[in-house]
């Protein structure tokens, strides 16, 4: 590259001095409007600086505040607060409302489900699963199979109080531990899980579920029912169908049967107030199995 200024011949405009190759560049003036662009922006700025929250500074809390002294912050922080003086019209009637108030008033409703879908994402679904699919050992809520019972009333008496735990509305029942403490021997544990795998049509063994049932009917059947039908008032699951709160093979039962599980629900009336439970309530509900 050279420097030498001078005259371009055919545009007779200056060239800058500089050449590669033999190619050499005419000087010509930026363009007039990108130019009036280019003032415009930088007294657009400076405006900017003067108005808004721009400039990192030593004082005043690490920046320049602005004479406006508008903060992003503070404009969220408003909007929150408005939003929440809208929501507490519709919390405080959820609050008022009885249940079947609250599923009859379509507003009432889709507000209830709104908020009870998050809620539940919060506080449930860790052990529930994602909008309530179940867990092993945790339950579906959205099948009509229901331990506890799945009317509005039973579904918000288990959430307010929760199940085997310090509560004392809580639900409670314990079904004994028949191979840990010494009541069955492991022989008759696996016979009468041979029947329990009867009442769904899928025992193999019809010898072994013939010597189960006689243990059935006098160890279980008091909480199971006769067929199998399961019992709310114990919380006792049905186990002549193919829904399994801590699984359906033959080792699972023989498990179940032998240690008992005693699952546990944490109470909620503590620590969420009455119109998220009342919302969770609903929410559960229209999960699919409420009845
Ligand atoms: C720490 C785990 C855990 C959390 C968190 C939890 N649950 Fe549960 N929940 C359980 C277990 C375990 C059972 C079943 C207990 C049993 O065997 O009876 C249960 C049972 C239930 C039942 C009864 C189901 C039936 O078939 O009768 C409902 C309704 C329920 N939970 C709703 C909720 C809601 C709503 C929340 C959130 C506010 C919640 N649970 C949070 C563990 C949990
Ligand atoms: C005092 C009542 C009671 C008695 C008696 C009882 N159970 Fe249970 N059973 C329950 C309860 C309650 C559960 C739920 C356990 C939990 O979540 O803690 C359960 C759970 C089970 C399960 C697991 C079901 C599933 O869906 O995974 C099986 C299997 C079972 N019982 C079989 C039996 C058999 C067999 C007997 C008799 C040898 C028996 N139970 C006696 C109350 C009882």
């Amino acid at each position: 590259m050279s420097s030498h200024i001078e005259k371009d011949p055919v545009s007779v405009t200056e060239t800058t001095g500089h050449e590669w190759d033999g190619i050499r560049e005419l000087d010509n003036p930026a363009p007039k409007w990108l130019m009036y662009l280019f003032y415009a922006t930088i007294v657009w700025a400076i405006g900017y600086w003067v108005l808004y929250p721009a400039w990192p500074s030593l004082m005043g809390g690490g920046y320049t505040k602005g004479v406006l002294g508008y903060s992003q912050r503070a404009d969220i922080a408003g909007r929150l607060t408005a939003h929440r003086a809208d929501q507490a019209g519709l919390r405080g009637a959820i609050a008022q409302a009885s249940l079947e108030e609250i599923r009859a008033n379509p507003d009432l409703l889709s507000f209830a489900l709104a908020g009870g879908r998050v809620a539940f994402g919060d506080n449930c679904a860790a052990c529930h699963g994602a909008g309530g699919a179940g867990n092993p050992g945790f339950p579906a809520l959205v099948d009509d199979e229901w331990l506890w019972g799945g009317g509005l009333a039973e579904i918000e008496r288990t959430i307010l109080h929760g199940i085997r735990n310090a509560d004392p509305d809580s639900r409670y029942s314990e079904m004994p531990k028949f191979g840990a403490d010494g009541i069955l021997k492991r022989g008759e544990i696996a016979d009468v899980a041979e029947f329990v795998l009867s009442l769904s049509s899928r025992a193999t063994d019809p010898l072994a579920a013939a010597h189960g049932q006689p243990i059935y009917e006098a160890q279980c059947a008091a909480c199971h029912g006769a067929t199998g039908e399961g019992m709310r008032e114990m919380g006792a699951p049905r186990l002549n169908d193919r829904i399994w709160l801590y699984g359906g093979s033959k080792e699972k039962i023989v498990e179940s049967i032998t240690n008992a599980r005693f699952g546990v629900m944490p109470a909620w009336s503590g620590r969420l107030d009455d119109a998220t439970i009342k919302q969770l309530t609903v929410y559960v509900h229209a999960l699919g199995g409420g009845e």
